[in-house]
């Protein structure tokens, strides 16, 4: 533990290794897979928790403000780089695919936290290979949290419960089936689809079940699959109580009816079991949703994938409520002070950057590229301290523009706030299937765009300068080139 040559001096400092496992999943032969395992190098032990009995994790706890330090080093046979998702760090430390670490390498992360406190992610982002490698097993949990957040008394400890949904499928013996990165028409439909799996995972683990007790608890829902989107609700459609979504606590907590959860999206619920009946079972279920506009080329072949379709129906998860006396808890009316921001502030008010899906031959891309590793266009570059809109379209049909297909957009390098969605008619049915269960009120790093949608997003580069990335979370679309590199200029 020693002081770089910068001057960085770490509060944490941690050693991560990504590498190859076996662990018993089903009933039978275990399971080849790969993972992250953390240790305290400096610290409090407790700045590395794991998820239990799961290989998915760890969870690395800090304060906002920390300084972390992050050694990590890649057992895998593959390249591969950490992205903190969600984190608004430099652009060495961000995970850009150009920042890949060749297997055996090590690499230094180095950063300040200075986000809200929240629920963040990290996961590999090799460029070609981050389907691949989350698919395998990779994605751990970052958990910030702060002074304000602290003051409201939220549940924690036992019932403050991270919960990552993934979709996988197995081969009869066991193994993780992944098509993603095949050869052939069956590697090009499923990443022109999006890996579908046909089994539900929480926390890696098949028919999930959480025991609680009769009192209040914060759910950290992460949508870790690569390209699934899900509705989530209430088997008895009791309403769902929202406080924080991807970039942090919201203003005030919301209801909703269903949740819209699209890869790499966060939702953090106050669900109160103290009103449950003892010894009640809920299932925590996916309801079923037009997936895409249909009658396209690719709603075709999506209602085709699998034995379990995006859009289908099934549960996710149960919850078993304890048997002992109910504790009950007031959930503050208000939580936080988000800093406002308004749309006039934008540079580009009367005129937003506007981004579109797009085909380029048979890869999905924006604004008709693909990524390049040091590519940057004349429309993405961004002033350091500067405001703008950005204004993503996904046309309703597929056609020569490259619609038809949900894209779960995210940017690195900064938080948003969405400030408007529109819909084209034609896809109205497939939209109005998701869009009430939409958490657009807080700050966002990932944005899911429908087929036929248009989302304005409004947000400030005010942390650092360099070169960082935008793309489509459905990972086999940010695998074929989806990508696309945006320099923030000093
Ligand atoms: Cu979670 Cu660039 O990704
Ligand atoms: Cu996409």
């Amino acid at each position: 533990v020693t002081e770089t040559p910068d001057g960085f001096t770490p509060d944490l400092e941690l050693e991560l290794r990504a590498a190859p496992d076996q662990i018993a999943i089903l009933p039978g032969q275990s399971t080849g897979v790969w993972r992250y395992r953390a240790k305290v190098l400096k610290g409090p032990a407790n700045a590395v928790t794991t998820i239990p009995g799961s290989y998915l994790g760890p969870i690395i706890n800090v304060r906002r403000g920390t300084r972390v330090r992050v050694n990590f080093i890649n057992e895998l046979p593959q390249p591969s780089v950490v992205h903190w998702h969600g984190l608004i760090i430099p652009e060495a430390m961000d995970g850009h695919p150009r920042y890949v670490v060749p297997p055996g390498g090590r690499y230094t992360y180095e950063f300040e936290v200075r986000n809200r406190a929240g629920t963040y992610w990290f996961h590999p982002h090799p460029d070609q290979l981050t389907g691949t490698q989350v698919n395998a097993g990779l994605a751990g949990l970052f958990i910030v949290t702060d002074d304000e957040e602290r003051a409201l008394k939220l549940p924690d400890g036992e019932r403050d419960v991270a919960l990552v949904i993934q979709d996988r499928s197995f081969t009869s013996d066991n193994q993780l089936r992944y098509v993603g990165n095949g050869p052939g028409m069956a590697g090009m439909m499923s990443r022109m689809n999006g890996f579908i799996g046909d089994q539900i995972l929480v926390n890696g683990r098949p028919d999930f079940s959480l025991a609680v007790e009769r009192r209040p608890y914060r759910l950290r829902l992460l949508n870790g699959s690569n390209s699934r989107i899900y509705k989530l609700a209430w088997n008895d459609s009791s309403p769902m109580t929202v406080i924080g979504s991807d970039g942090g606590l919201l203003y005030a907590p919301v209801r909703r009816t269903y949740i819209t959860l699209a890869p790499a999206e966060r939702i953090e619920l106050w669900v109160d079991f103290s009103t449950r009946v003892a010894g009640e079972e809920l299932t925590l279920q996916s309801q079923p949703f037009a997936a895409s506009t249909g009658g396209s080329m690719m709603g075709g072949m999506m209602g085709g994938s699998g034995s379990l379709p995006n859009g289908a129906e099934f549960p996710v998860l149960k919850v078993r409520i304890g048997k002992g006396a109910a504790i009950s808890e007031k959930l503050p009316g208000m939580l936080t002070s988000i800093a406002p921001l308004r749309p006039e502030q934008a540079s580009n008010f009367a005129n937003p950057r506007t981004f579109r899906t797009t085909m380029v031959g048979m890869r999905w891309g924006l604004n008709g590229r693909v990524f390049e590793m040091d590519g940057v266009a004349k429309d993405e570059v961004v002033r350091l301290g500067s405001t703008e809109i950005w204004e993503f379209i996904n046309e309703a049909s597929m056609g020569m523009m490259g619609g038809g297909m949900p894209h779960p957009i995210h940017i690195h390098g900064v938080q948003f706030r969405i400030i408007g969605r529109r819909v084209q008619p034609a896809a109205i049915s497939a939209w109005h299937s998701l869009n009430e269960g939409y958490v657009d009120e807080g700050w966002k790093d990932t944005v899911l765009l429908m087929p036929g949608e248009r989302v304005r997003l409004l947000m400030r580069f005010d942390n650092y300068p360099g070169m960082f990335v935008y793309h489509c979370h459905n990972l086999e679309h940010e695998d074929m080139g989806m990508m696309r590199n945006f320099l923030i200029k000093a």
